[in-house]
């Protein structure tokens, strides 16, 4: 018998303010042409002023909960990937808890930005693997709107707010590929990149929270590459190839790097999630998002094996296998 960490619930929230691109035409040099034709986005949600990426997490957290049918108090671990947390400290994972009304298990943030998920699913395998966890709830939540430059138009039409949230349960399985469940993860970091994408504040720093600062086209050419390379080495460490894949479910950064890394990895897009024209950038939010409405779309079902991928500040990237 092999244990997994298999998928027993999804859900996802998105602020009720849907900006469209017109509406940056209005206040910066910039056109709804120039931003689908380069990124794809159409409209993005933005949070409203009273809330915080710990309001959009814990709706996100409910309906997952809701549709594994289980309690907050049935949750042993919850991690977020956030970059964009209500406060320095404490943790989101923590305020979630909290306003879940859950009074046992552990919580904590992982930052790896737009890569975040990927890399806090992994880690919520191995909390499963470990034993050190039954159930994680697993949460990709943030407010880039809160970072934005609103004078800099290279990166304030890319970006929007949301959550997505899944639940993984271990289980007993036969240890094949065939398995339900998680069945493997590829991650890297590399900090000699860190200027390509950034925020210019912290707390050792400015002592502010910083704007969000992106060479956009160095980090376009580094994407495709690093995408189709995780994701491959992710394939090959649970025995499979482009072949076995239903469904990508990317990082939802551009459309040009979406098609790019499915081109490169030999899968047409009708086996891609997409959803960054309705969503923007939510960053560690847009895998657990794309996977929530894959879900609702009747894209995703069980049994699909899925490849998840994402790249972002840092750089950080990775890809995490499973089969839903
Ligand atoms: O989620 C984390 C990972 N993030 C990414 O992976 C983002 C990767 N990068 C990208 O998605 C693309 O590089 C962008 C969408 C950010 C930009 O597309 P691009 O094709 O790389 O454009 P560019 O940065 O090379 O800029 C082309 C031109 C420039 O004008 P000049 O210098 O050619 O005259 C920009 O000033 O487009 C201009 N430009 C704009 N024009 C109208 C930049 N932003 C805008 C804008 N509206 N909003």
């Amino acid at each position: 018998m092999t244990l997994r960490a298999v998928v027993k619930g999804v859900g996802h929230y998105l602020p009720d303010r849907i900006v469209p691109n017109a509406e940056f035409e209005k206040t910066l040099d910039t056109s709804d042409e120039w931003i689908r034709t380069r990124s794809g986005i159409e409209r993005r949600h933005f949070a409203a002023e009273d809330q915080t990426t710990s309001d959009l997490a814990v709706i996100a957290a409910k309906r997952a909960l809701e549709s594994a049918g289980l309690e907050p108090d049935d949750i042993d671990a919850v991690i977020v990937a956030t970059s964009t947390p209500d406060l320095t400290f404490p943790s989101v994972a923590t305020m979630v808890q909290d306003k879940l009304g859950m009074t046992r298990g552990f919580g904590f943030d992982v930052q790896a930005v737009c890569a975040g998920f990927v890399f806090a699913l992994a880690n919520a395998n191995s909390q499963i693997l470990g034993g050190m966890a039954k159930r994680v709830l697993v949460i990709g939540a943030e407010t880039f709107s809160r970072i934005m430059d609103w004078e800099d138009r290279a990166t304030c039409v890319l970006f929007g707010d949301g959550a997505g949230a899944l639940i993984l349960e271990g289980e007993d399985a036969g240890g094949t590929n065939s398995d339900r469940g998680v069945l493997s993860a590829d991650l890297n970091s590399d900090g000699r990149y860190r200027d390509m994408l950034y925020v210019d504040g912290g707390v050792s720093t400015t002592g502010t929270s910083g704007k969000l600062r992106m060479q956009g086209n160095a980090l376009f050419r580094q994407a495709v590459g690093k995408l189709t390379s995780t994701a491959e080495a992710a394939l090959e460490k649970a025995g499979l190839t482009d072949d076995d894949v239903d469904w990508i479910v990317p990082h939802q950064a551009n459309i040009r790097i979406i098609q790019g890394t499915a081109k490169k990895l030999g899968i047409s897009m009708d086996k891609v999630v997409v959803t960054l024209q309705d969503h923007g950038n939510t960053s560690a939010a847009s895998i657990p998002l794309a996977l929530s409405v894959g879900v609702e779309r009747g894209q995703i079902k069980p049994g699909d094996l899925l490849v998840t991928e994402a790249i972002g500040g840092g750089l950080a990237w990775g890809s995490v296998v499973l089969r839903w």
